[in-house]
């Protein structure tokens, strides 16, 4: 299909990009330069928006310029849309739309924009990005930069490719690569100023750290099981990795390995339900505090937060859960205490507590009051800021 012309659209990137300034998102002349240069329906072509059938199974319907207005205003507008589907796993429901599991999308553009602000660029950077997928943000960087500059790696070779050819429509040919970003870009182009990741990783990758020049800087997702967030970390001469959760929030699609579908670690059987008692920390307490939820996963690293659905009843319940099988749920209700059953250990649930006694202690912090580090051996861990206090994050 192809393409509609660039000028048609320019009304529509034009109120994208002030939006984008006046929400804060945008916020140096020189982003909002890059951001007017480039045409994101040239990224986009096509989307998935997600529905559910009559038996509430999720399908991914396709928007694309058959239906042009729409598809442009979603393209030109605040959102993040998914822009591929796994093959293994995609099956065809009807002309138009698929189930499947999203394996790529065109990040928020806020949420590219305040990364892109926070990756603190200036003139001359060489740049990695971990996870091409459409090229957007490539295009982005290379209006910003210079597409000498640029380095972008995805997993997926069909994407990489698709986005070389929409980077050449656009005017852009930055390096590109397929392969696992996990372990840097392939080839002599290291040293990077800056590696931004728009994928997750549940830690820093020793290879970035190996990539990015001592005084350099690394963004990224990490991933911790219950939470995860941006981090902006510096490297040092030694090898670490060193900085702290951005006021920025935003959540990516985890790295995968290969190319196809997320493989799912294995897991115990979950245990026996083993009682139930009435617990003043809420599903809805933790529902409603991103930073609490990042501490949690500070305090029970591998553990898991999942909506957990009553065959018998359909009442939900959020549930933490570990890999040995030990889980603990609380229903998702409006009230200032709640009842927890449990299967296993009855700790998981107390432990919770313990950390929503400390958050609550410690005034609250946000995000921005906790330290990320990457040891060069390896370790991580994350700290509380004011006073040190540190939590070991290795499983
Ligand atoms: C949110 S999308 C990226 C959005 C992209 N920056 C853009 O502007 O369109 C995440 C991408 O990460 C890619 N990805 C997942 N695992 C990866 C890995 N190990 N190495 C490199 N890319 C990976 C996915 O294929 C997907 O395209």
């Amino acid at each position: 299909m192809s393409i509609p012309l660039f000028d048609d659209a320019a009304p529509r990137l034009h109120s994208l990009v002030e939006e984008l300034r006046r929400a804060g998102a945008i916020r140096s002349v020189a982003w909002a330069e890059a951001f007017a240069k480039v045409p994101r329906h040239i990224f986009v072509p096509e989307w998935y928006g997600q529905e559910a059938d009559s038996r509430g199974i999720t399908v991914w319907r396709r928007h694309d310029a058959a239906d042009r207005d729409s598809w442009e205003a979603a393209v030109y507008s605040d959102q993040t849309l998914v822009t591929a589907l796994d093959p293994e796993t995609a099956e065809r429901v009807d002309e138009r739309a698929w189930t499947g599991i999203p394996t790529s999308s065109s990040t928020l553009p806020s949420l590219m924009a305040g990364m892109l602000e926070e990756l603190g660029v200036a003139d001359g950077h060489r740049v990695l990005e971990v996870g091409t997928g459409t090229g957007y943000n490539a295009a982005l960087l290379c209006a910003r930069l210079g597409d000498h500059l640029v380095h972008s790696i995805d997993v997926s070779h069909d994407l990489v490719e698709a986005a070389r050819g929409r980077l050449a429509s656009a005017g852009y040919r930055p390096h590109l690569a397929a392969g696992d970003g996990q372990q840097g870009f392939p080839g002599d182009h290291a040293p990077f100023d800056r590696t931004i990741a728009t994928c997750s990783v549940p830690r820093i990758p020793a290879a970035w750290i190996e990539q990015t020049r001592p005084g350099g800087m690394i963004l990224a997702d990490v991933a911790m099981g219950i939470e995860g967030g941006l981090v902006r970390l510096t490297v040092d001469e030694e090898g670490r990795a060193v900085g702290r959760f951005t006021a920025t929030t935003g959540r990516f699609m985890p790295a995968r390995s290969d190319a196809h579908a997320y493989r799912h670690p294995g897991r115990a059987p979950y245990a026996p339900r083993a009682g139930c008692r009435s617990a003043s920390l809420t599903a809805g307490d933790i529902r409603a505090n991103y930073p609490f939820r990042l501490l949690l996963a500070f305090h029970l690293p591998g553990a898991e937060l999942v909506y957990h659905m009553d065959d018998g009843t359909g009442a939900t319940s959020l549930q933490l859960q570990r890999r040995d099988g030990t889980w603990a749920r609380a229903p998702i209700a409006d009230e200032p205490t709640t009842t927890v059953t449990y299967g296993g250990s009855a700790d998981l649930w107390r432990r919770a507590e313990a950390a929503w006694q400390w958050w609550n202690d410690h005034g609250r912090p946000a995000q921005e009051r906790f330290g990320y580090a990457r040891e060069a051996d390896g370790h991580h861990y994350a700290w509380h800021i004011p006073d040190g206090h540190r939590w070991p994050l290795d499983i």
